[in-house]
C-alpha cells in the first residue's frame, strides 16, 4: 500500500510543478499545487468518488458484512468511489476502513472520518445551549479541545459541529444543540468551538476538522416542528441567521453542512444564494467544502424541487453542495451529468479540490493513519484532566433563576437535605442528547454530587418521588413519558416533612430534546408538578434544579418555589458541578442564552424583536384591545435573554457617552459603573445593547453588541467601557448592503436584556 501511495504522492508533486493554470487561490491555500496535481490524475469516476460520504453501519474489524448494500459500499470504498465516512469509530475500526481505501484504490486517496462530536466524545461537556449560558469563550474552546483530543484518539478527524442555528422557538428539540437566540453570542461561542476543535494546525493528531451547521435557517422551522418548512425574510436571514456562519468562515472552519429545510421555496442543498453567491462568493470561502445533511440531497425530490435523481444531483452540485451524505444521489447522477455536458468538469473540480484541500490540511496524505493510534485511544479518553475541564465548564453554565431570602447557598454542615426526583439519582440524563461515545450512565448524578460535598452523608436522604419515563431510552426512538404514577409520592412527602431543605430535581429527559424531538408542550411533563405541589404543602424550603435542553415555560415554579437553578444537561461532571453551586463553592455566573417564555403560546419569543406599529396600549385607551398583546398573558418572557442571578448583587450606575454625536468614521465610548453591593465576590456579565430607532428597514428594539465578564469583590466598583464604531451600528440594509444609517441610536447597558440603563446619541454623516 505504502508503495502505491508514495508513487501517487511523488507523481502528484511532479505534476504539481508544471501546473500553472490552477483556478485555486494559491496564496491562501498552501496545498493548492498538490491538490491540483492530484486532481489532474483523477478520472471523472474518481472525482465523483470524493463527493460521496458513506455511513459505516457495520463492524470494520469484524467479518465482511452480509448485507448486500454494505457489501456494495465496501467495494466502492476499495475502488476509490468514496471520499469520506461517518459513524466509523475506534482507532482499529478507522484503520481498517482507511486501509480499504488507501491499499486498494488506484490513487490511494485517504478517507476522512466524520462523527457527531457535539459536546464531547467520551467526556461530556454541558450541552451547547448550556455552554452558551457561560458567555465564556474559554468554556467552548477548552471543551471542544478535549472533544477533539478524545475523538481523534479514536480515529475521528472531522466533527459535525459546531451547530450555530439561531433558536427562538423552544418547541424545536434541537435548541439544545444551539448557542441560543442571539447572533452576536452565537458567533462568539461558535468561533471558540471551532478554535477548540481545529486548534492552530489541523494536521496535529489531536485536532479535528470542524463543520459549521446547519446552513441555513434550520432553527426557523415553522411551529418549531423539526424538518418543517422555513420561510423568513432576507433581512432576517442576513442579520440574524447568517452572522455566525460568516464568522465561522472567517475563522477558517474546514466545512459547512447545509440543512434539511427549504428557505423561500428552495431546499438549502439547492440554494445558489447561500452556497455560491454568499459562502463561496462574497465570503470568499475557498479552502473548505459543503457537505449535505443526512440524505438531504435526495429529499430535494420529496420537497418537490427536483423530479428525479439526475435533477437533484444537478441542482445540488451546481448550487454548491460538495459532498453527499448518504443520499447516494451524486454517485448515481454526476458522472452521467458530466458526460451529457450538463455539468461542467469545472464545477466538479471545484468540489473535489475543496475536499482534497481539507484532506491535506488534516495531514492525511502524509499519514493516512495519523488518527488511528491505539495507544492514545487507551490513554487520552476520560482522563482526570478532561473531567476537570468538564466540571469547570459545567459550573460556569449554571444559571441561578431565583433565590428568595437567600435560600442558596446551602450549608455543607448541619443542614438536613432531602434530595427528591428521579432525575436527581439519574446518571444518564445529564449526559445529554448527541452524546457521541459517552458510556451509558456515566455522569455524576446530582445525588452523588451532593453526597460528595456535605461533611456528613447521613444528613442527605433520597426519594425518587416521580418516575419520568418508561421503556427504551435511545437516540433514535420515541420516548414514553410516565403520567399518573404517584406511587412514590408518599415516601417523598414523608421525607420532605423531616428535613431543613428539599432539593427537587425537575426537568426533561435528555431524549426529550435533540433531533426529531419537537414538542407542543414545553412545561414540565409527567407527574413532576403534582409532586412539587404536594411537597410545598409540607416544606416551603425547596430548591429546584432544572435539567433541560430547551427554554421551558415554568411560571408555576417561579410563583411558588423560592430557589431555582437552571442546570441544563451538564455532562459527565453534572452532579459535582451542581453541588459546587448549591453549596457556594462556586458563585453562579451563567446568563440565559434564550428567553424563557411564560407559556408555549408565546413562541417564538426573543429579545431582539421588532417594535411593531402598536407595541403598547395608549393610556387613554386603557382596557381596549387594539394593541399587540395577548389577552391572557403579558408579552414579556418569564426570564429574559441575558438573565441570571448571583449569590451577590450588582448595581449599575452612571451610564455616560464620550460624545452625544458620532460620525461614521469615528467612534464613541460608552462607560458604566458596576458595583458589587453584596457580601461576597462574584462575576457579572455586563451587556451592551444598541437600538437603531429608524432604518431603511425596521430595526430590532435592541441588539447585543458586546459584553464583558468581570469579577468584583464585595463592595468593589469598576468602570466598564465599550467602544462603539461604525461596525457596531452596521447591518444588512433594505438593499442588503452592509453599513450604518445616520440617525438616533440608543445605548443600553445592564446585567440582562431587560434591566438596563439607557442613553441616546446621534450618528451623523
Ligand atoms: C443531523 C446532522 C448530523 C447528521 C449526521 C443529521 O440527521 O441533522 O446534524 O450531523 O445527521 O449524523
Amino acid at each position: 500500500m505504502k508503495v502505491q501511495l508514495a508513487i501517487a504522492i511523488v507523481t502528484i508533486a511532479l505534476v504539481g510543478c508544471n501546473n500553472s493554470n490552477s483556478k485555486t487561490n494559491i496564496a491562501s491555500n498552501p496545498y493548492a499545487q498538490q491538490v491540483d496535481s492530484l486532481l489532474s490524475l483523477m478520472t471523472v469516476e474518481e472525482k465523483v468518488g470524493q463527493l460521496n460520504l458513506y455511513a459505516g453501519s457495520w463492524e470494520f474489524t469484524g467479518p465482511v458484512p452480509e448485507d448486500v448494500n454494505n457489501q456494495k459500499k465496501l467495494e466502492n470504498i476499495k475502488s476509490g468511489r468514496v471520499g469520506a465516512m461517518l459513524n466509523v469509530i475506534t482507532a482499529d475500526g478507522t484503520r481498517e476502513a482507511q486501509k480499504l481505501a488507501v491499499e486498494n484504490s488506484r490513487l490511494g486517496i485517504p478517507l476522512i472520518f466524520g462523527y457527531d462530536v457535539i459536546h464531547g466524545y467520551k467526556t461530556m461537556m454541558p450541552i451547547p445551549l448550556g455552554q452558551a449560558a457561560s458567555w465564556d469563550a474559554e468554556v467552548a474552546r477548552s471543551g471542544a479541545q478535549v472533544a477533539a483530543k478524545e475523538a481523534s484518539a479514536s480515529g475521528i478527524n472531522w466533527t459535525f459541529a459546531p451547530m450555530m442555528d439561531i433558536a427562538r422557538d423552544a418547541r424545536w428539540g434541537r435548541m439544545m444543540e444551539s448557542p441560543g437566540e442571539d447572533p452576536y453570542l452565537a458567533s462568539y461561542m461558535s468561533k471558540a468551538w471551532i478554535k477548540g476543535f481545529q486548534g492552530n494546525d489541523m494536521s496535529d493528531a489531536a485536532t479535528i476538522a470542524a463543520c459549521a451547521k446547519h446552513f441555513a435557517a434550520y432553527g426557523f422551522v415553522e411551529a418549531g416542528r423539526d424538518y418543517n418548512t422555513v420561510d423568513i425574510s432576507l433581512q432576517t436571514l442576513y442579520n440574524v441567521v447568517l452572522p455566525p456562519f460568516k464568522a465561522a468562515s472567517e475563522a477558517g472552519v474546514a466545512s459547512f453542512m447545509n440543512s434539511f429545510n427549504e428557505i423561500g421555496g428552495v431546499p438549502a442543498n439547492g440554494s445558489e444564494l447561500l452556497q455560491r453567491q454568499l459562502l463561496k462568493g462574497a465570503w470568499e470561502y475557498q479552502n473548505g467544502f459543503v457537505v449535505s445533511d443526512w440524505g438531504s440531497i435526495g429529499e430535494m425530490i420529496t420537497h418537490g424541487y427536483a423530479a428525479d435523481t439526475l435533477e437533484a444531483g444537478y441542482k445540488a452540485l451546481t448550487a454548491g453542495s460538495d459532498m453527499d451524505m448518504e443520499a447516494h444521489i451524486y454517485e448515481n447522477s454526476i458522472e452521467e451529468l458530466v458526460s451529457l455536458g450538463k455539468i461542467s468538469e469545472d464545477i466538479l473540480n471545484d468540489a473535489v479540490r475543496r475536499i482534497l484541500t481539507v484532506k491535506f490540511q488534516l495531514g492525511l496524505f502524509d499519514d493516512p493513519y495519523l488518527y488511528c493510534d491505539v495507544e492514545r485511544e487507551k490513554s487520552d479518553l476520560l482522563t482526570e484532566e478532561n473531567l476537570e475541564i468538564a466540571r469547570a465548564a459545567a459550573r460556569k453554565s449554571i444559571v441561578l433563576l431565583k433565590n428568595e431570602n437567600n435560600l442558596l447557598p446551602l450549608s455543607k454542615e448541619g443542614q438536613s437535605i432531602a434530595v427528591i426526583g428521579s432525575l436527581a439519582a439519574d446518571k444518564d440524563v445529564p449526559l445529554g442528547s448527541w452524546r457521541a461515545q459517552a458510556n451509558e450512565g456515566s455522569a455524576v448524578s446530582l445525588l452523588e454530587g451532593i453526597e460528595g460535598a456535605v461533611s456528613d452523608k447521613t444528613n442527605v436522604s433520597y426519594s425518587k418521588g416521580y418516575t419520568l419515563t418508561k421503556g427504551r431510552r435511545q437516540f433514535i426512538y420515541e420516548l414514553d413519558i410516565v403520567n399518573g404514577d404517584q406511587s412514590g409520592f408518599k415516601r417523598a412527602i414523608d421525607l420532605a416533612k423531616k428535613v431543613d431543605v428539599v432539593v427537587l430535581a425537575m426537568g426533561e429527559d435528555c431524549w426529550q430534546t435533540g433531533e426529531g424531538r419537537s414538542q407542543t408542550d414545553i412545561g414540565l411533563k409527567g407527574d413532576q408538578m403534582d409532586l412539587m405541589y404536594e411537597l410545598l404543602k409540607v416544606n416551603k424550603n425547596i430548591v429546584v434544579t432544572l435539567m433541560n435542553g430547551r427554554s421551558l415555560a415554568i411560571p408555576e415554579l417561579d410563583e411558588s418555589i423560592p430557589a431555582i437553578l437552571e442546570v441544563w444537561h451538564l455532562g459527565s461532571e453534572a452532579g459535582n458541578a451542581i453541588a459546587d453551586v448549591l453549596f457556594g463553592d462556586y458563585n453562579p455566573s451563567g446568563k440565559l442564552p434564550v428567553s424563557f417564555p411564560r407559556h408555549v403560546g408565546q413562541c417564538p419569543i426573543y429579545y431582539n424583536h421588532k417594535n411593531g406599529g402598536r407595541p403598547t396600549t395608549n393610556p387613554h385607551d386603557a382596557g381596549m384591545v387594539f394593541w399587540s398583546h395577548y389577552t391572557d398573558s403579558p408579552n414579556s418572557p418569564l426570564y429574559p435573554f441575558g438573565y441570571g442571578l448571583s449569590y451577590t448583587t450588582f448595581e449599575y450606575s452612571d451610564l455616560s457617552l464620550s460624545s452625544m454625536e458620532m460620525s461614521s468614521n469615528g467612534e464613541i465610548t460608552a462607560s458604566i459603573k458596576v458595583k458589587n453591593t453584596g457580601k461576597i465576590a462574584g462575576q457579572e456579565t455586563v451587556q451592551l445593547y444598541i437600538r437603531d430607532y429608524v432604518g431603511s428597514v425596521t430595526r430590532p428594539v435592541k441588539e447585543l453588541k458586546g459584553f464583558e465578564k468581570i469579577t468584583l469583590k464585595s463592595g468593589e466598583e469598576k468602570e466598564i467601557q465599550f467602544t462603539i464604531n461604525n461596525e457596531t451600528l452596521s447591518y444588512y440594509r433594505a438593499d442588503l448592503s452592509f453599513g450604518s444609517e445616520p440617525g438616533q441610536f440608543a445605548v443600553m447597558i445592564g446585567g440582562n436584556s431587560q434591566k438596563i440603563l439607557t442613553t441616546d446619541f446621534r450618528l451623523v454623516d
